[in-house]
């Protein structure tokens, strides 16, 4: 193993804090939904067994309606904003976030199990197996309300793709004029230039007010946010994770659950396809409150193969976008489009990237055959964590690093796809 290698493993121990895995000290020193989901991935290249307690312990923060959020707060840290005490959430035995996350979990269940198919795996893939369906609902219930397929969230951290240009218009007509005086965190742990700026955590945080106002009810938290946007990338995540959740159901013996699986999977391809911009040639979100689109193209254009999704016109228009990106800037993939005017190589989200879009993006380009551009988005997420170690995110035309250090989902996508 290279040296890189040790330390990327002891990164994932470093940041464990006992059956679950913090992103990194100071800056998130929670459980986090997603980071989870991928540092499972990275345990699994050397711990199977703790690679599934960390999915076991994330789904005990999942709550009655089958929400599973975004931050589980199991021990109270004041060093982060917001913690429990401005979310107000009643799960229990401890408080979470919310609202959820990209639901990658369904993805990885299925690869742990199919890594070593074993009675005891499969014992473990069957009791998560019930969870899965209750969030996969969840989202088909509460976040295509319409029954469209187009699954929306209610707040930029529920997409994980916190600060996105796309956001600023829907943002834009979020009214922060109702919002309690706060103090931010995220700032003293890393410089605020990398951060999103203060007039969008305004209006983050006059989101969160809104679901709070309605005691978090599934229901009215959507009737009540100002923000209610339709997103390619969270639609094609869950359209994969719920193909995924469809060969465990067939492996495992599931057969009642296929049904269920099947129609959600055939509304959000017809979600999917509807999310097609024709001006920006890729798929781009949709404000349901405004109607207004994306404007550029987002790291989640390149997500349509590891979906399933897209036209021959459409597939062949992305790796267009991809080619003229890659010519640009020096590392693939950014979050963020480098010809549109709002790009910023080293802000949240407006432009960095991340290693674990990095990972979904290759390997849907590999499944479909496209075994050039795969590798080249690897090679360059190699070259990247080479230069600046395991960063939260990195800048896509220098490679500096970015955001927290000795970033547990970086260092496990290194030991899972990169090393
Ligand atoms: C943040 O940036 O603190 C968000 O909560 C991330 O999920």
């Amino acid at each position: 193993a290279s040296s890189l290698d040790t330390v990327a493993h002891d990164i994932l121990i470093g940041n464990d804090l006992g059956g679950y895995t913090i992103p990194t000290k100071g800056l998130y020193p929670y459980q986090w939904n997603w980071d989870s989901v991928f540092v499972a991935l990275g345990f699994a290249t050397f711990d199977l067994n703790r690679a599934w307690r960390e999915l076991e312990t994330l789904f005990e923060g999942q709550w009655t309606d089958g929400m599973l959020p975004h931050i589980l707060f199991r021990k109270n840290d004041p060093g982060y904003f917001p913690g429990p005490d401005v979310w107000k959430t009643t799960h229990e035995p401890f408080p979470t976030s919310g609202h959820s996350q990209p639901p990658v979990a369904a993805i990885v269940v299925r690869d742990l199990y199919e890594q070593s198919p074993t009675p005891e795996n499969a014992a473990r893939a069957k009791a998560l197996f019930p969870k899965l369906m209750a969030w996969h609902r969840w989202w088909a219930t509460y976040r295509d309300p319409s029954g469209e397929g187009s699954v929306a969230i209610i707040h930029p951290w529920e997409s994980g793709r916190d600060n996105l240009p796309d956001w600023d218009e829907p943002l834009s007509l979020v009214d922060t004029s109702g919002i309690e005086a706060y103090e931010r965190k995220d700032t003293t742990h890393v410089d605020a230039s990398v951060r999103p700026r203060k007039l969008d955590y305004d209006r983050y945080m006059a989101i969160l007010q809104s679901g709070r106002a309605v005691g978090w009810d599934p229901v009215k938290v959507v009737e009540n946010s100002p923000f209610l946007v339709a997103d390619p990338a969270i639609t094609m995540i869950l359209l994969r994770a719920n193909r995924d959740l469809l060969a465990l159901a067939a492996s495992l013996g599931i057969d009642e659950a296929k049904a269920e699986i099947e129609g959600w999977i055939a509304r959000l391809e017809k979600g999917a396809a509807s999310l097609w911009n024709e001006e920006v040639q890729a798929f781009t979100t949709k404000n349901l409150r405004s109607g207004v689109r994306g404007a550029g193209v987002s790291s989640a254009a390149f997500l349509a193969p590891f979906a399933g999704v897209g036209t021959p016109d459409q597939l062949a228009a992305m790796r267009a976008h991809f080619d003229r990106i890659a010519a640009k800037a020096t590392f693939t993939v950014p979050s963020y489009d480098p010809d549109y005017p709002g790009f910023e190589p080293m802000r949240y989200w407006r432009g960095p990237i991340w290693a674990v879009v990095n990972y979904m993006i290759a390997r849907g380009l590999a499944e479909s055959g496209d075994a050039e551009r795969s590798e080249r988005v690897r090679a360059d997420t190699e070259r990247l964590v080479a230069l600046s170690g395991f960063a939260e995110y990195f800048s896509p035309i220098d490679g500096t690093g970015a955001g927290g250090r000795s970033f547990s989902w970086t260092a496990a996508v290194w030991l899972a796809w990169v090393s």
